[in-house]
């Protein structure tokens, strides 16, 4: 009979996980926590943002765990030196790039790996306008950390309503609809789910980022009314 399991060993402990399983399944299994930033469980795993990467058999390159099968045998070590000073480069890469003020958790990875708010002092910082083109929610890509998450939810992975893209490369990469339309104009249904995958304030609802602002209760009555108004109307001119 074939056997439909492998044993490896993680932090010293040998276990047996399902053939097929990643390196985050293993540990999980295990009760061991690796940071993740651009995996969730309702996307699939790109392995763009590196964050989770461990030490399998002290090879060459870490592994990132979201996507990187168990092999049979293996030695795997999820928190060693090479480990965290890897998670706190790019921590601190991502810090010098972009506003993470609204991240709670990849603040708390900062705090748990010493990282160093000032390392990369002259890093060019990415400059976004808010955008505000709808009654739903708005967009400050100047919090985007480029995990793709909205992008998959709203596309094969959850809604396949296809909103939202990349544009532009390097540095200037960042999500927008296609050819940069208002999120009214594009095939956007607001389901919200982008909204819920976003590991940063990104992506926020109108009336949570009209609180922030200081608008009181019957300004967001008026702007969300006359913002829904304007997207029945763009709809029906269509
Ligand atoms: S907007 Fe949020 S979910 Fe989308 S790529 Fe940026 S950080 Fe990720
Ligand atoms: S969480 Fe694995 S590469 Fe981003």
């Amino acid at each position: 009979m074939v056997k439909n399991t492998i044993k490896l060993t993680l932090n010293g402990d040998e276990i047996e996980v399902a053939k097929g399983a990643t390196l985050l399944d293993a540990a999980q299994q295990a009760g061991v926590d690796i940071p993740v930033i651009c995996y969730h469980e309702a996307t699939s795993p790109n392995g763009l943002c590196r964050i989770c990467v461990v030490d399998v058999d002290g090879g060459r390159v870490l592994q990132p765990a979201c996507v990187a099968e168990c092999q049979a045998d293996s030695t795997v070590e999820t928190r060693n030196d090479r480990v965290e000073r890897s998670r706190r480069t790019i921590l601190e890469m991502l810090n010098a790039s972009v506003n993470l003020s609204e991240a709670p958790d990849i603040q708390q990875m900062m705090a748990d790996y010493a990282a160093d708010e000032a390392r990369f002092p002259d890093a060019n910082v990415r400059e976004h306008t808010l955008i505000d083109d709808n009654p739903f929610y708005v967009r400050d890509y100047e919090q985007c950390v480029l995990c793709w998450r909205c992008v998959q939810v709203c596309a094969e992975d959850a809604q396949y309503t296809f909103a939202l893209t990349l544009k532009n490369r390097g540095h200037d990469t960042s999500v927008a609809t296609a050819f940069d339309i208002s999120m009214t104009e594009s095939p956007c249904v607001f389901c919200g789910q982008c909204i819920g995958v976003c590991p940063t304030g990104a992506l926020k609802p109108k009336l949570e980022w009209g609180l922030q602002q200081g608008w009181s209760a019957d300004d967001m009555w008026q702007m969300t009314r006359r913002g829904r108004k304007r997207g029945r109307e763009n709809s029906d001119g269509e």
